[in-house]
């Protein structure tokens, strides 16, 4: 099913998963974005800038704990907790889906480990709930594979995607098992920009690329490009700050605390980093639930003199930012 943003495709995810089973709960991650719009939102498991003073956010929707192997969430414990969930709050019976992003993009570029996606499986399985991909940020390429799930040999029955699909052309898309997709009566899903020709030809032609350029692998090399630098920063002296390097393929990102014990997060001097960047010419995003964290989405096209170029404006911009800091502690 092709629509045209993000949250659309997410939105319609639930829709079909709804139908398809009649049950009315989903459960989302900690940490999660599923995009803007109200239902997009109530998904969402980080509060700013995304939720703060925009709710009531729609019903039956349940957040579990995403792990987080840096901050000492273990798998175990995040499963643990959804269990709790469905002990405590809801009956898995009542759950329509699982809504999860293999590596989650604004909370931070959190990978899920291997063993989480695969225990998910199971429990989704184990109580008929469809099991609902959002590679929206991952997907397309961007981690090494064409989408981030791969990675676990995980397969899950609905994948949303969009952003990388159609090249930046406002496109998006809901694939699934036939016996799923099916399940929405004629008429009750679309759009009127549904699958527009123009995005269409746009994401034919992505598609085209990412398989004669063979994205994937480019993909894998930016990643250890960037990866290479960055640890080499955060090995030496004074850097103590960049607490983690981590992110499959080119979607990789560093994680910024005041000290490498406490892990306590920095969201200021992510935000100096940022802004030393842009006065050098560099687009820098951050994300994370703490604020703290920044990624690098280069495009899998770039060429390996802008990408050197890039990270050399990168390094200069952590240590400005670093000193400065210094000097006003001292
Ligand atoms: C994982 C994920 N899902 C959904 C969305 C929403 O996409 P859009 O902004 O196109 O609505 C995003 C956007 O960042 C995303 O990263």
């Amino acid at each position: 099913m092709l629509v045209t943003t993000g949250a659309e495709a997410v939105e319609n995810a639930i829709k079909i998963a709804r139908a398809y089973t009649g049950r009315s709960g989903v459960v989302a991650f900690s940490g999660a974005f599923h995009g803007r719009t109200l239902l997009g939102m109530a998904l969402t498991g980080k509060v700013m800038p995304y939720k703060k003073n925009f709710g009531p956010f729609p019903a039956e929707v349940f957040h579990a704990p995403f792990p987080n192997p840096y901050l000492g969430v273990s798998t175990d414990e995040a499963v643990a907790g959804l269990e709790w969930l469905f002990a405590a709050d809801v009956d898995p019976q009542r759950i329509a889906a699982f809504i999860v992003e293999p590596v989650q993009g604004e909370g931070g570029f959190n990978v899920a480990p291997k063993e989480f996606l695969v225990r998910l499986r199971e429990i989704a399985d184990r109580h008929g709930i469809v099991l609902i991909a959002d590679e929206v940020q991952a997907g397309m390429a961007r981690t090494g594979k064409m989408f981030g799930f791969e990675h676990a040999g995980v397969k899950p029955d609905l994948v949303t995607m969009a952003k990388g699909l159609a090249g930046g052309f406002p496109l998006s898309a809901v694939t699934g098992r036939a016996e799923i997709m099916n399940a929405a009566h004629p008429g009750g899903l679309g759009g009127t920009y549904a699958g527009n020709p123009l995005a269409v030809a746009a994401a034919n032609a992505v598609l085209d690329v990412i398989e004669e350029e063979r994205l994937c692998e480019r993909a894998a090399e930016i990643g250890r490009r960037i990866n290479d630098r960055l640890t080499s920063i955060a090995a030496r002296q004074g850097m103590e700050r960049i607490g983690d390097v981590r992110g499959p393929g080119a979607m990789v990102a560093f994680e910024l605390v005041e000290d490498r014990v406490s892990k306590a997060a920095a969201p200021a001097i992510t935000t100096r980093i940022v802004a030393e960047a842009e006065a050098r010419g560099l687009i820098l995003l951050s994300c994370g639930t703490r604020l703290n964290v920044i990624r690098l989405l280069a495009p899998l096209t770039i060429e390996w003199e802008v990408l050197e170029e890039g990270l050399d404006i990168l390094e200069a911009s952590i240590e400005a930012a670093f000193s400065d800091t210094a000097s006003a502690a001292a």
